[in-house]
């Protein structure tokens, strides 16, 4: 069978290219990874991705029809299967050459549709942790920025007290914190004990009286998640999945996590939800405007700083670079 190959200039990995309900069985769908077009469709009860450009001239297959199962390109009607098969010729006389559409793998957890470029190791990366929570929302964002910004600024506590301030951090109460730092493979963790209560309007409406523990989490090679805990159970996670879409815009795909009954959790994410869109368009707003004073200047200048802790793993990793396995903790103190 002869195609193009994998064409997609991405760390090898699982990334989230849509909502699991915006995939339909009637109309294919177009994404996007690293600039490099994409079309989703469903058929046989299993969501395909393909690269979106027919093998025969270069036409757009999510501008085709899906037919028995089948996508139809627009421009000469050239149907391919779910394996990526050339299944139909229109016109054709005589036997079926071997052609393939692209093909790349997919998965669903939670509501979100994953499509792997490279040959992953691992399934998507999802918070099994804890049984208390059975209520996952998934949410999406959308900012200009480098993805390691990005995944940076989803773990960075110390931007939340001047960006967010009041919402998502108080400054009056701040607390001598001590950060245990982990590192294997993929996985490094930020663990964050002592800060207290963090106050701010999204503490209060989740009741977080006391942040006993808080983690973040960064799974290359481009997930990024948060957990805050208080003295007895977890009380909020989120996990972000970022992929850099197209003209230097990184989708950012959340997944909200509440402990409780359902109806419980359900209550308290639609009156978290507004405050969450809130510090969203305020980290849109602090990324995009950094990033276009950088682009300002010629070199790609920037320091990492001491309270900068998960930056040079994401850089490393995300780079596929080595970097020492650090199973002891790493132990950093800050004033949050
Ligand atoms: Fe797709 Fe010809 S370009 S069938």
């Amino acid at each position: 069978m002869t195609g193009p190959t994998n064409p997609i200039p991405a760390p090898t990995g699982w990334y989230v290219v849509a909502k699991e309900n915006e995939v339909s069985a009637k109309k294919p769908m177009r994404c996007w990874i690293h600039d490099i077009p994409l079309v989703l469709y469903r058929t046989d009860g299993e969501i395909r991705a393909f690269v979106d450009r027919c093998p025969h001239r270069g036409a757009k297959l999510s501008d085709g029809k899906i037919r028995d199962g089948k996508i139809e390109c627009p421009y000469h009607g050239w149907r391919f299967g779910p394996d990526g098969a050339l299944a139909e010729m229109p016109c054709l006389v005589g036997t079926l050459p071997r052609i393939s559409a692209t093909k790349l793998e997919t998965a669903v957890a939670r509501g979100l549709v994953f499509v792997a470029v490279g040959q992953p190791a691992e399934p998507p990366y999802t918070n099994d942790e804890f049984d208390e929570i059975q209520f996952w929302r998934p949410i999406r964002g959308e900012v200009k920025a480098d993805i390691a910004d990005a995944l940076e600024n989803f773990l960075d506590p110390t931007h939340t007290i001047f960006v967010h301030r009041q919402l998502v951090r108080s400054v009056t109460n701040s607390n001598r914190t001590r950060v245990e730092i982990t590192a294997q493979d993929q996985h490094v963790l930020a663990r964050y004990l002592g800060e207290g209560q963090a106050g701010g309007v999204v503490a209060a409406l989740m009741n977080e009286k006391d942040r006993a523990l808080s983690v973040g989490r960064f799974v290359g090679p481009n997930v990024a998640e948060v957990e805050f805990h208080g003295p007895s159970s977890v009380n909020f996670v989120m996990t972000g999945y970022m992929t850099p879409t197209r003209d230097g815009l990184v989708s950012g795909f959340g997944l909200v996590g509440l402990p409780g009954p359902k109806w419980w959790a359900r209550l308290k994410f639609w009156l978290l939800y507004p405050w969450i869109k809130l510090v969203h368009a305020q980290d849109q707003k602090i990324l995009q405007r950094t990033r276009s004073n950088n682009e300002a200047f010629q070199d790609k200048r920037q320091i990492v700083g001491p309270l900068d802790v998960l930056r040079n793993y994401i850089d490393a990793i995300r780079a596929g670079k080595n970097y020492p396995a650090a199973t002891e903790p790493r132990i950093v103190e800050m004033n949050l």
